[in-house]
């Protein structure tokens, strides 16, 4: 097809959406190893799996091939597609808004490519001006800030670059334009200097200020963040958005941050500059802030690429802003976590401290014991729905009932809900038994009126019988008539402990085996004709796989293709079943006396229904896009 050439904003927002994990698993069967995926290479013949796909690093590579590179280069290869090519379907499919360029918006382009580049060396040079001003004399009271009473070694000061912006209206402004040289309309752009009203000149915006610098992932300077030093307002002045700087998209201390993040599979958001910088002080390292602003759903994602388990903790102050934000933020993701996509906790420090002020008189472990014991967000906000009233005045205890209701209402799987029910009774019912009987009766009626039916159901969709049987059909024959797939197909099946479902198709495939074990495997279509006179009524139910029509032809063309998403198929039956026979379990299992029991079962429901989304999300890719892929490249 012929695709427009794709704005960089566009191709940018693709590499931070598409998940590598994601794409590969729809092409390659794909077993969780550690942190990593392994699987068989798609690039080679690969006989042990020696392909790994790592989600933290967003990077396959293969040890037997070489073959490596994000997820972009991964559909390039095995499509033999072009890039822009694969970047517009990814666009598509992640719903990126895709922007596309004309001839002379490619030239308006290149001449902003070198202002951004441009800018990246006045915020640089701005950065370490500050820098060395904070070491000079002028820079006396704004260190000893910085020493005594943040109590910051030079260590931690240098390593987050931390500066001082002079007072007087045109230090830096000096420095830049008259000494240095740069165009006013750069630094003007840069958000270092802000006009003056009366319309002649220029002032520096950053005045006798303690300046944090704001990095990008690769730790190139795209704004700063100003503490005032003494009672000036704003507490704190950060740099303007400009064409760098993006404050819903950037996270304070992310570059420092990640690769712990993704050793510890967990991520904590913080509300200050100076949180993160006491946490990474203090060793604990998987820390990021965000700027000023309510945290925004792209934030979260980007934590989410760097954690498996997708652990990410809130720790906003415990004050009454920070409940607020807390609760803005969970907003802000609770599709994603209702539906399991974000394992969100949220941390409330007691007496109101932030991470900073806690350090100061506690250690880090406690600290890190704190985040490993933050409840589920939606524990904290049932926490919430009580704290504060009186569950004996029967008007707080109403509002209290209304907001638990709403609440439990929004979570997708039956079985988390009756496990809330059932808690948020004992909750409100305060030991009384009686009344937690009645509550717990009067909370599922409620909820149920309540519930949305909206994603949640869509799992079980109704056609699944007839997808399988078609799934099974469509591999049993691929299997006759392509000798070359046969060792996909079993490797498919292999991987997962699948089994056909239909009784003539296992019966089909148990005459397979028994003919491959007893002899060649040539010819074995005309073997099993052979067999026709032992088992007529069997055979005739098959029989309309032995030969091939011309639409089950483009199957065979189709033949890798078809192989994956039938697997896929089969395995969502199977994952169905096993959580059918979990949930029983758990029914039958007395929670109270046997509580991790109930535990394990619900995390087996749990798996089971995100390995289900899992596989649907799969089964949602457009097959008609898929069949461009060239046919040769298939076969070989
Ligand atoms: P806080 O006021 O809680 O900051 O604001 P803090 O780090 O605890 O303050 P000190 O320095 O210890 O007294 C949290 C964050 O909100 C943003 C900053 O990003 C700050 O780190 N903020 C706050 C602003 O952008 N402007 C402000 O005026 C205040
Ligand atoms: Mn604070």
């Amino acid at each position: 097809m012929a695709v427009p050439r794709l704005h960089p904003d566009t191709i940018e927002q693709v590499k931070q959406r598409a998940d590598i994990a994601d794409i590969v698993s729809e092409y390659v069967v794909l077993k969780k190893q550690g942190k990593d995926f392994v699987g068989l290479c798609p690039f080679h013949d690969d006989k042990s799996p020696s392909f790994s796909v790592s989600p933290s690093k967003q990077f396959y590579y293969c040890f037997s091939c070489g073959a490596g590179g994000n997820a972009i280069k991964f559909l390039m290869e095995l499509g033999k597609r072009p890039f822009s090519e694969v970047v517009f379907d990814l666009a598509k499919r992640y719903q990126v808004p895709v922007q596309t360029l004309e001839p002379e918006q490619r030239q308006e382009l290149q001449r902003q490519m070198s202002v951004r580049e441009q800018l990246y060396e006045i915020l640089a040079i701005t950065s370490r001006f500050y820098e060395h001003a904070l070491h000079q004399t002028h820079g006396h009271e704004a260190l000893a800030y910085l020493k005594n009473d943040r109590q910051l070694s030079l260590e931690t000061i240098q390593q987050f670059q931390l500066g001082y912006a002079p007072g007087g209206w045109e230090t830096l402004y000096g420095y830049l334009v008259e000494q240095k040289h740069y165009p006013v309309a750069l630094v003007l752009q840069a958000g270092l200097i802000v006009p003056r009203k009366t319309g002649d000149g220029y002032y520096d915006r950053f005045r006798n200020r303690l300046m944090i610098p704001i990095h990008d992932l690769q730790s190139r300077v795209i704004g700063f963040g100003g503490r005032t030093l003494t009672d000036e307002q704003p507490k704190y002045l950060n740099s303007p958005e400009t064409a760098l700087f993006d404050k819903g998209k950037t996270l304070f201390g992310l570059d420092k941050a990640r690769s712990t993040i993704a050793k510890k599979d967990q991520a904590a958001v913080v509300e200050g500059y100076f949180d993160v910088i006491a946490l990474h002080a203090a060793g604990i390292t998987n820390t990021v802030a965000a700027l000023g602003t309510a945290l925004s759903i792209e934030q979260v994602r980007q934590l989410l690429r760097y954690t498996e388990s997708k652990r990410i903790v809130f720790n906003f102050d415990a004050d009454r802003a920070g409940v607020q934000a807390a609760e803005r933020a969970i907003g802000e993701v609770a599709t994603l976590a209702y539906q399991g996509e974000v394992q969100l906790r949220v941390l409330n420090i007691p007496d109101g401290k932030d991470a900073d002020d806690f350090l100061k008189v506690h250690s880090p472990r406690d600290y890190q014991d704190l985040l490993d014991d933050a409840p589920l967000w939606i524990d904290w906000q049932i926490q919430q729905a009580i704290a504060g009233r009186d569950l004996k005045q029967a008007d707080q205890f109403q509002q209290s009932s209304v907001e638990i209701v709403t609440l439990l209402g929004n979570l997708p799987n039956p079985n988390l809900r009756t496990h809330y029910i059932h808690h948020c009774a004992e909750l409100l019912s305060q030991g009384n038994s009686r009344l937690q009987r009645q509550l717990e009766e009067s909370l599922r009626l409620q909820v149920k009126g309540q519930r949305w039916h909206g994603r949640s159901q869509k799992w079980q969709t109704p056609g699944d019988r007839s997808l399988l049987a078609e799934s099974e059909t469509q591999l049993l024959r691929l299997y006759l008539h392509v000798p070359e797939h046969r060792s996909a197909i079993k490797s498919a099946l292999d991987a997962q402990d699948l089994e056909f479902s239909l009784s003539h198709h296992r019966f089909l495939w148990r005459q397979i085996v028994e003919l491959e074990t007893s002899g060649s495997t040539d010819d074995l279509l005309s073997r099993l004709r052979d067999r026709t006179h032992d088992f007529p009524r069997e055979m005739a139910q098959v029989y309309s796989l032995f030969e091939l029509g011309e639409k089950t032809e483009s199957d065979v063309l189709r033949g890798i293709l078809v192989i994956r998403s039938a697997a896929a198929a089969m395995e969502r039956v199977m994952c169905e079943k096993r959580r059918r026979h979990f949930l029983d379990l758990w029914k039958n299992t007395d929670c109270v006396t046997t509580p991790e029991l109930g535990q394990y079962y619900q995390q087996k429901i749990h798996a089971e229904d995100q390995r289900i989304r899992e596989l649907d999300r799969q089964r949602q890719v457009n097959f008609s896009d898929l069949v461009k892929v060239p046919i040769a490249s298939e076969l070989s």
